[in-house]
């Protein structure tokens, strides 16, 4: 399962105001993934002497970090780097020079094309080889256009730097941290397991590593990441195999952090210790994103997801019964091959039965090379636009309820970031709402006890609560 809220692209923010360095423009496409990814090529690229820009006009290097789960995100792409064009000609024009490089999901997927269809790139890179950038760039400013999508021998994960502790801590106080990457589910909609390969787990060893130095820099919440992350099967400090749930305890021991989450689940890899692990660590907030996809068991079969319905619902009774205050959130895609009007009624009963916190929909969209794209049976767009409004109007129902019953509670926020006006700052409930309360800049990364005054529609308001020290490190 990808690792998803599909976010809107978002840029790498290390700035650096030095005159004579390199400068790298990062932009990022899609999942959670590619955010971290794109900040790793920016460690990568550190050690090459390039420091981010969120400004691409000064930037030596623009770098894309893509998406290719949908059409729609890999055809941005394409149109990105029709305006990047432009520029590089008239900064050629000018007597200076850019390079270009494609990363991510794209990358992988189509390779040498991308050249063919864009001339103006000089770098292809797929996920695997990040920490061969500088090498690759080498290659480039000799003359060559480099494409370079062979899955490494090597563990890049041993190759990329670890960033410095003033780069992890103008990231913010949440990170992001890879676990696993790769798919071998199949589901017959899904181009992951061709672009990201085959599922690999790194090591225990390997994760408490990155994670205590996330800590030691100031993260207090950090969100495991795979594309199907709770398939994760790692070797663990004994030597022995561990799944996620071991992991999440062994995390959990690390001073200072202070909050774990983990996306994006498949149902069937929700073991009895994963569960056991929601219901044990107070660390581990009581949200979950597990996406089904589809309420219909005869889609459930040619999604190939192999479980029905049923299971499905069984299982979030046992999550529910381990943690009784856990959110879910859901992905779905309406219109997949053959989906029936009852097909569809099925996903809304399931829907109402489940009642998410949180869900992403979307229409289903073939992509080449996956099994879903050769199915006689297509739905037809507006029939897909219809259903995906339905769905949408019921799923935003039950979000706005579970906002609303929200409000009048006390709950913890970790304090984030500034928010929009002055004085004010954005944290994070447990269940990932974003909330906005009164409190002061140097508070951000502390977690405070506020009480839920009003419900908006995407964030929550809050007030700090009373006559308590308003102020907690766990
Ligand atoms: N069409 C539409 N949605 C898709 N997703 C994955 N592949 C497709 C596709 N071909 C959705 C799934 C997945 C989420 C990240 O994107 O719901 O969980
Ligand atoms: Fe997730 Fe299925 Fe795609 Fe694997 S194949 S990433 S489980 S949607």
């Amino acid at each position: 399962m990808h690792t998803q809220a599909q976010t809107d692209t978002s840029d790498v923010s290390v700035k650096d105001t030095g005159k004579n360095t390199r400068k790298v423009f990062v932009k990022t496409y899609g999942c959670q993934m590619n955010v971290y990814d794109s900040e790793r090529m920016a460690d990568a690229l550190a050690s090459d002497g390039y420091r981010v820009t969120d400004n691409p006009e000064e930037a030596d290097l623009l770098l894309l970090n893509t998406c290719h789960i949908r059409e729609k995100a890999a055809e941005k792409v394409y149109s990105e780097l029709g305006r990047i064009r432009q520029l590089k000609e008239s900064r050629t024009a000018n007597g200076g020079d850019l390079m270009v490089g494609v990363a991510g999901c794209v990358a992988q997927a189509e390779g040498q094309e991308i050249i063919r269809r864009a001339p103006v790139v000089d770098l292809v890179i797929g996920p695997q080889t990040y920490h061969r950038l500088p090498e690759a760039l080498a290659r480039v400013r000799g003359g060559e256009k480099v494409v370079e999508t062979e899955y490494a021998i090597e563990d890049k994960f041993e190759h990329l730097p670890e960033p410095e502790k003033k780069v992890i801590a103008s990231r913010g106080v949440t990170a992001f941290l890879t676990v696993q990457e790769g798919c071998d589910k199949f589901c017959t909609f899904c181009v992951v397991p061709y672009t990201r390969g085959s599922e690999v787990s790194r090591p225990v060893e390997q994760i408490v590593r990155e994670a205590e130095n996330l800590v030691s820099a100031g993260v207090r919440e950090i969100t495991l990441l795979g594309q199907n992350v709770n398939a994760w099967h790692g070797e663990g400090s004994d030597g022995r195999e561990w799944g996620l749930g071991a992991l999440l305890r062994r995390l959990s021991e690390i001073d200072g952090l202070a909050r774990l989450r983990y996306t994006t689940s498949h149902p069937r890899d929700m073991d009895e210790a994963l569960i056991e692990a929601h219901r044990d660590l107070a660390k581990l907030m009581p949200y979950l994103h597990l996406p089904v996809q589809a309420g219909s068991d005869s889609v459930l079969k040619a999604m190939n997801r192999r479980h029905t319905a049923d299971d499905y619902l069984r299982l979030v009774d046992r999550i529910r019964a381990a943690r009784p205050d856990i959110a879910l959130s859901g992905d779905f895609i309406v219109g997949f091959p053959g989906e029936s009007d009852a097909d569809f009624e099925a996903t809304l009963q399931l829907v109402d039965k489940v009642r998410y916190a949180q869900a992403f929909s979307f229409k289903y969209s073939p992509r080449p090379g996956t099994p879903g794209a050769d199915l006689g049976e297509q739905v037809p767009e507006d029939v897909k636009s219809q259903r995906l409004e339905r769905l949408q109007a019921l799923l935003r129902k039950h979000q706005s309820e579970f906002a609303e019953s929200c409000v009048g509670r006390q709950i913890d926020l970790l304090l984030e970031k500034p928010g929009r006006l002055p004085g004010q700052l954005i944290g994070r409930s447990p269940w990932l709402q974003p909330v906005i309360v009164d409190a002061n800049p140097s508070q951000i990364g502390e977690i405070i006890p506020v009480r839920i005054t009003q419900a908006g529609t995407n964030s929550l308001f809050a007030e700090k609560v009373q006559g308590e020290s308003g102020s907690s490190t766990i």
